[in-house]
Parts: structure tokens; C-alpha cells; sequence
């Protein structure tokens, strides 16, 4: 695992970007699995800002997001789809019809995982998965527990989950209590993993990840099996790592 803190906020952002845009500059036609979430917009933000200078282009890229709240229009302002279109398809040369988001609104769900998975079968695994972190230790809606599901599933949001991400909506009652995300054996099947990690609030379950045991009470510990991943920390996230 390599991990990089960083002092500056631009520094960090332009690392996760650089890595991303020479991955495709070596394979244009590079598959992306992405993630929503606070913690990657600056990232978004950079790639659109490379993508107008010309100095990275998406136009063969094919992309898998993470996970999708369950029963959201997909025009949803908080929709996982809405969010990746607004922040960052809309603004670059992708193909739109190669962005791919769980179907949170499928009238059968477990088939929409069923079939996520086969089409990640298929077509991946992808090149590059970005990852953000819940403070639960989280990644995609993969929550804490005694079992971690290893496909595309449909789980229950715990309430940290639902109290964290309330802040997008009206009120918590108006938090999606579900949600469909890709499992954890899907996540590591990426050829490499870059987790992005932001804010002091963060530093200890960052630390309970990279350091501590292995175990499904913390998801994003099992990140230490993979043997690829490049972790970007703020000083803030990376703390209590030194
Ligand atoms: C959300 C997403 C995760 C994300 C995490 C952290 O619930 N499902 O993919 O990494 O929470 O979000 P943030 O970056 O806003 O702290």
C-alpha cells in the first residue's frame, strides 16, 4: 500500500488526478470504477479543468460507479446518477452511453446486481476503482458488520450512514434507507484501488483501516489484501499515521 499525505489541498487533488490521466494516457480505453461522495468532487473538478486543456481525454474511457441509494428518482438531485452527470460527465468528453450506475430504481433488484456483476464480469475488471471512505469504514455502501457480501447487493444503510449523508437532503426521513452498492470481492477484483481520505474526522477510522486488523468490522481494512492501492491523505485524515 502507498501512502501519501498531503499539506496542500491543490497538491492532493492534482496527485489523484495525474494518476488517473496517465493511466489513460497509457490505455485511453481504460475502465474506471467510480465513487460519489464529498471527498472526490476537487478530483472531478481537476479532471474537468485537464479534459478543457486538452491534456486527458475520456472519449474511449468506460466507467462503473460504486453504488446508488435504492428508490431515488434517477433525476434525483441526490441520485448517485445525478451527481456524476452534474460533477463531473457532463463536463467532459466521455460517451455517455459508457457510464454506468446501478439502476437503484429497478423493479427487480437483486436481478439489477445480478446483472451489474455480469456486465463487471464481462467487460472489467477495471483498471482503476476510486474509493472514498465512510466514517463507519465504509467503502461504497459496504457497512460494518459480522458478513460482508462479496457481489453487487442491496443493503441497509446503518443509521451513521444515514446521519452522515443527511446533510444532502431536506431532512434524515428524507435519507434513502437502501441502497444497491457493489461488494467488496467485486472492489478488490480492481486492478488498482486509489482511496481518497479527507478531514480530521476522519483520522481514526483511516488509521483502523490502513493499520489495524483485517476485519469486516471495518471494510476498507480488507483494502490491505489488494496489492495495488495508492492512498491520498489530507493532513488531517493522516494524523494519527505517523
Ligand atoms: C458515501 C458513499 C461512499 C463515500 C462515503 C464518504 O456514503 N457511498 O462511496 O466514500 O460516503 O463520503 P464523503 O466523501 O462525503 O465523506
Amino acid at each position: 500500500m502507498n501512502i501519501y499525505t498531503f499539506r496542500d489541498e491543490e497538491q492532493f487533488v492534482q496527485t489523484g488526478a495525474n494518476l488517473i490521466s496517465s493511466l489513460l494516457h497509457t490505455n485511453p480505453r481504460a475502465k474506471l470504477g467510480l465513487a460519489t461522495g464529498s471527498t472526490p468532487v476537487g478530483l472531478y473538478a481537476k479532471l474537468i479543468e485537464m479534459n478543457r486543456q486538452g491534456l486527458v481525454s475520456f472519449a474511449q474511457t468506460t466507467t462503473y460507479n460504486l453504488d446508488e441509494y435504492v428508490g431515488l428518482p434517477e433525476n434525483h438531485p441526490e441520485s448517485y446518477r445525478t451527481f456524476m452527470n452534474e460533477k463531473f460527465f457532463n463536463h467532459v468528453d466521455i460517451q455517455i452511453e459508457r457510464t454506468h450506475v446501478p439502476n437503484g430504481n429497478a423493479a427487480d433488484a437483486e436481478a439489477e446486481c445480478l446483472n451489474y456483476d455480469k456486465m463487471l464480469e464481462e467487460f472489467g475488471p477495471v483498471d482503476l476503482q476510486l474509493l472514498g471512505l465512510g466514517h463507519n469504514g465504509h467503502i461504497g455502501f459496504n457497512e460494518p458488520g459480522e458478513a460482508l457480501s462479496g457481489g453487487t447487493h442491496v443493503v441497509e444503510l446503518q443509521e451513521k450512514t444515514r446521519n452522515a449523508n443527511a446533510r444532502f437532503f431536506p431532512t434524515l426521513d428524507d435519507v434513502p434507507t437502501h441502497a444497491i452498492t457493489m461488494g467488496v470481492a467485486t472492489i478488490l477484483k480492481a486492478r488498482q484501488i486509489l482511496l481518497l481520505v479527507r478531514g480530521e474526522d476522519k483520522a481514526e477510522i483511516v488509521h483502523r483501516a490502513l493499520k489495524g486488523p483485517i476485519t469486516t468490522q471495518c471494510p476498507a481494512s480488507l483494502l490491505q489484501c489488494h496489492p495495488n492501492v495508492v492512498v491520498l491523505l489530507d493532513q488531517g485524515a493522516g494524523r494519527l499515521l505517523v
